[in-house]
């Protein structure tokens, strides 16, 4: 996880920023650079590799400055190299900068400051914000600073000098921590950790989100930069893109969504997961023994498969509410309970009230949140972002693979912190690294899956069956078709359907049976016999590979092989699909699903 650093003041930078960057090295990095100035040019060296290459590289130049930047950098976007290593430059050289965090709309920022001219340099997140300062830059810094966060989306700490605007020291943060460090005599230190603070400061200032600081010799003072709420929807990639609904749109963007959730959280050969969010409770969580999930919709169905993962492969017994359940029923939490929240907005009123009753009874409440500085995550005492930008369409897609994806680093990394082996812990590790191409190839399939759709649109009934890992997802596909396409199904577990639902089967009856080749693959197949041996139509969501399942069902839909822990994650995507045609074939408003709200504010 990135380290930065900035110092401004009376005493030579450079061994200062060097320190402060030994303090922040505990947090994992693989590579480091400063920028030094002294009111000429700014000089920057960047090594890769320990801290001491830095050093080496520093030896004997006898740098000084009275203005710099340091960076520890732990490769999210791009390699491990030196052109990626902070500090990022401008074109000019005039603007200089160091970033913790992650800039999602990095890519469609890049390309329309390609196309005004911007030559980049590195493949970094971090370097589209010096080139949208050089932008805005007119000789001062905190006034190009403020015009080109409103730009950004995600999540950053950033401390920033700029050659022409020479006696300021500038910081920003959004949902990543930063501290000023303030010597009376000495001048200031900006850090994103209040460990490379210390040997300097005798009194610290926590910025706090959408802050921005302007630091001088003799002062500092904080610009507070209120974000416009609706600046995510006009953002340009909120645009449908060439979809004809933002529904497909974020289903089609999953492998990406994916990829980004993943960047920069997994360490493969260690088979641990990276989450910087959960850093300052990470001690608490090792004590935990209990956890309980909450969450409402879709995000309650990623609950549910959460605690499929965390009991096989963290061992820690878990619960799942729905949040509406759990802020008006008596739930007894014991101690060593942590709560963990899951939610796309942020905002879910229900969800909310969950939090704040575990907290009133002093339990640790971690959040899994896209919509960054939400209610959610301001409520929470550590959490996860997934780094999806913004979902549009009122049914959750892209944010439940996230949300998947994300539940199954968690269950790495608490797992590894208590039994979960090495190996299995690489070998999950190196499967979840495969899932946005495994998605990629499913989405291949739409032409083929729009065409099941059509076949079946008119059917009235059905239900979604699954069991495992995938029963959730019985449970998420029925969602999903209600919702979108207002026909009746409902989510059964496979074992419950003689216990109730068979009696609905007859010829007029569809079953989406959810059934990859897993520990649980010969009961679904008793399942299916059982509706087929009623007349009732079957589709299969199967593994690549399985030919037999053509005897049996009526329709098959395949997803690549992947480890039982990550199956949910391919098999919900022919189902997204499937109720976005269906919808669409039967002329709903997919985006916007009658009587539904896509933020539930309220109860
Ligand atoms: C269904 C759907 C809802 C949400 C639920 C929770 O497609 O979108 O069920 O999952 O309202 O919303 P968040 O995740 O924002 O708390």
């Amino acid at each position: 996880m990135c380290g930065i650093v900035g110092y401004l003041g009376k005493k030579n930078a450079t061994p200062i920023l060097l320190e402060g960057l030994r303090r922040e090295s505990y947090r994992g990095y693989d590579s480091s650079g400063i920028v030094l100035f002294n009111g000429e040019e700014p000089t920057c060296i960047k090594a890769v590799g320990k801290l001491e290459n830095l050093e080496n590289k520093l030896n004997g130049q006898n740098l000084k400055g009275f203005l710099g930047l340091g960076h520890v950098r732990w490769a999210t976007h791009g390699g491990v190299t030196e052109a990626n290593a902070h500090p990022h430059s401008d074109c000019k050289g005039n603007i200089w900068l160091v970033h913790n965090g992650i800039i999602e709309n990095h890519k469609e920022l890049r390309e329309s400051l390609e196309k005004e001219g911007h030559k980049f340099v590195s493949e970094t997140d971090t370097e589209v914000v010096a080139h949208l300062i050089e932008k805005f830059f007119d000789g001062n810094l905190e006034e190009a600073v403020r015009k080109a966060v409103r730009l950004i989306r995600g999540a950053y700490a950033l401390a920033i000098i700029a050659k022409d605007d020479p006696q300021k020291l500038v910081a920003a943060r959004l949902s990543s921590p930063l501290v000023i460090g303030i010597s009376a005599n000495d001048g200031y230190i900006v850090a994103s950790d209040a460990t490379a603070v210390a040997p300097y400061a005798k009194q610290v200032v926590n910025l706090e989100d959408n802050e921005i600081a302007v630091i001088n010799h003799n002062d500092f003072y904080i610009l507070k930069e209120k974000q416009p709420e609706d600046l995510e929807i006009e953002a340009e990639d909120t645009q449908r893109g060439g979809y004809p609904h933002y529904m497909l749109k974020e289903i089609m963007e999953q492998p990406e969504a994916l990829e980004n959730s993943l960047k920069g959280r997994l360490i493969l050969d260690q088979g641990l997961a990276q989450l910087g969010g959960l850093q300052n409770v990470s001690d608490q969580l090792r004590k935990i023994k209990r956890l309980r999930i909450v969450a409402c919709g879709t995000a309650y169905h990623a609950g549910l498969i959460g605690k499929y993962m965390m009991e096989e492969y963290a061992g820690i017994p878990t619960e799942v509410d729905i949040a509406s359940e759990f802020r008006y029923r008596k739930p007894i939490l014991e101690e060593n309970t942590a709560l963990l929240c899951i939610s796309q907005s942020g905002e879910t009123a229900d969800t909310l009230a969950a939090i704040q009753e575990a907290k009133r009874r002093g339990v640790l409440t971690v959040g899994i949140v896209n919509a960054v500085g939400s209610s959610i995550v301001r409520e929470t005492d550590a959490g996860i972002y997934n780094h999806i930008g913004p979902e549009i369409g009122v049914a959750a897609t892209k944010s439940f693979v996230s949300q998947l994806a994300i539940l199954a680093l968690l269950t790495l990394y608490l797992g590894r912190q208590r039994n979960l082996s090495l190996v299995k812990g690489q070998r999950i590790a190196a499967d979840i690294q495969k899932l946005p191409g495994l998605v990629a190839e499913i989405l291949k399939q739409n032409d083929t899956i729009k065409e099941v759709a059509d076949k079946y649109k008119d059917f009235q009934n059905g239900c979604f069956i699954g069991r495992k890992y995938n029963a959730p997802i019985a449970l998420e596909g029925a969602l999903k078709l209600k919702e979108i396409s207002y026909l009746h199904a409902e989510g059964v577990v496979g074992g419950e359907l003689k216990h109730g639902p068979l009696a609905l089967v007859d010829e007029n009856f569809l079953t989406v049976a959810v059934c990859p080749s897993d520990s649980v693959y010969e009961k679904m197949v008793s399942n299916i016999q059982q509706v087929k041996g009623r007349n009732g139509k079957v589709i299969a969501i199967a593994t690549k590979g399985n030919e037999d399942i053509k005897k049996i069902v009526d329709d098959v839909i395949y997803i690549p092989k992947t480890s039982e822990i990550l199956t949910p994650i391919l098999s919900v995507v022919p189902l997204q699909l499937f109720a976005y045609h269906v919808g669409v074939f039967k002329g709903c408003d997919v985006d916007k699903p009658r009587n539904l709200a896509k933020s539930v504010t309220v109860e």
